[in-house]
């Protein structure tokens, strides 16, 4: 049923491209024809393109080359733009990833010319508004018509909020990308031997891969120094793949001067995943990286207040911690003698993908 059930997806940012990778290769197979648009929020080819080659995700058709600025700004030109697209592409229905900036704009370009808004990853909630992310899910949900949940928490929340309808458990499209990605186990990417982290059998040795992005730690220069100084405290090799906003904010703290610290360039997908499944402990404020971690079952230290992430900390592999330098090394011994519970599946069946694909087939058939 290709045409007639054209659909517009809207990404823009790392996170979201990674989530978009599996569903694309699953609309493909139920028919829907998919027109990807990038807003150009994230630009550099690390932060991007690296995902698009590599995930095999459809080229965009349309990039809005936006760019960098101030909330307002940079939402307020991504809209004019996308309405101009929606406009003359006239889908069946805009779909959504996540809670950045481009989702925002997305859905309310959308919703302004009356288009069916499809939302993956509906009802994430951190109940934090100071986060730019928590303003988007919120308002996203709320004008969303079909809403693709990763987990039964999710569902609480957005019926705790009225929303009711059109509400979907699927599970977690970046649990599927990690299935698939574990799958090609033998392909390595290389970044173990390139950092030097293989002992004489080949096998990796101990390291903490951390990530550090959120504006709350990059903004806050204590928070960001307590941070740096815990991850120079750590008793191991610190392997810091760094997000452009965090290089900037730290460059008076000469990271990897200190401590065992190697500071690298953000890397792509299958790079970043071998370097999880190898580490002994993560440290991050990344949302995609917590559930990453317990998927490879390694033990997480989330340096934020809270997370949207409940079940991970619940299943006891992860910590929420703050900033705070004494209490990331604390946690980071706590975990160096600890029992691993068990991991229970959180985040679906691997298949998310594959029922989101088939729910729009039969939404877009019943409208
Ligand atoms: C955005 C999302 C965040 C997500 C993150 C993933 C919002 C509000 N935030 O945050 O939810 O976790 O992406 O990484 O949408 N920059 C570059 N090159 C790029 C892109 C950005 O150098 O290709 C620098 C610029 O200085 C820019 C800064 O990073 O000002 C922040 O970029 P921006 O996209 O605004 O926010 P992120 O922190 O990346
Ligand atoms: N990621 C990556 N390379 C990196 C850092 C992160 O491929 O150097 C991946 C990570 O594995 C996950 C996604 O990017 O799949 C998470 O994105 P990010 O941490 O930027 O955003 P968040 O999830 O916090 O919104």
């Amino acid at each position: 049923m290709p045409i007639q059930s054209k659909i517009i997806t809207i990404v823009g940012a790392r996170p979201q491209f990674v989530k978009a990778a599996p569903l694309s290769a699953a609309l493909s197979e139920v028919g829907i024809e998919e027109v990807i648009v990038h807003t150009g929020q994230h630009y550099d080819e690390k932060l991007s393109d690296i995902f698009f080659s590599e995930m095999n995700i459809p080229a965009p058709l349309h990039n809005l080359g936006v760019g960098s600025g101030p909330h307002g700004q940079q939402t307020g030109r991504m809209l004019e733009l996308i309405e101009q697209i929606l406009s003359a592409e006239s889908p069946r229905a805009v779909l959504l990833y996540g809670d950045t900036n481009s989702t925002l704009a997305g859905a309310l370009a959308a919703a302004k010319l009356h288009l069916p808004v499809a939302h993956v990853e509906a009802g994430v909630r951190s109940f934090n508004r100071a986060m730019p992310e928590e303003i988007n899910r919120v308002v996203t949900d709320h004008i969303a018509d079909w809403l693709f949940c990763p987990s039964a928490v999710a569902r609480d929340n957005l019926q705790s909020e009225g929303i009711t309808s059109g509400v979907f458990v699927v599970g977690d499209v970046m649990y599927d990308c990690w299935l698939r990605g574990a799958e090609d186990e033998c392909e390595r990417s290389g970044v173990l031997s390139e950092l030097s982290l293989l002992d004489a059998g080949d096998s990796p040795e101990r390291f903490c891969l951390a990530t550090i992005h959120r504006p709350e730690n990059t903004e806050s220069p204590e928070r960001l120094r307590s941070i740096v100084s815990a991850l120079e405290a750590i008793p191991m090799r610190v392997v810091l793949p760094l997000h452009p906003r965090t290089r900037d904010a730290a460059s008076h703290l000469h990271l990897g001067s200190r401590g065992d610290v190697a500071v690298i360039e953000p890397l792509g997908y299958a790079g970043m995943q071998e370097l999880e499944r190898s580490a002994s402990l993560i440290v991050t404020d990344s949302g995609g990286v917590q559930k990453e971690a317990y998927f490879a079952g390694v033990p997480c230290i989330t340096a934020r207040d809270e997370t949207e992430w409940v079940e991970t900390v619940e299943s006891g592999w992860n910590r929420v911690v703050g900033a705070d330098r004494d209490e990331i090394i604390n946690c980071a011994d706590y975990y160096y003698s600890w029992s691993p519970p068990e991991r229970k599946e959180l985040y679906g069946d691997g298949a998310a993908a594959q029922h989101i694909a088939s729910e729009l087939v039969q939404l877009l058939s019943a409208r």
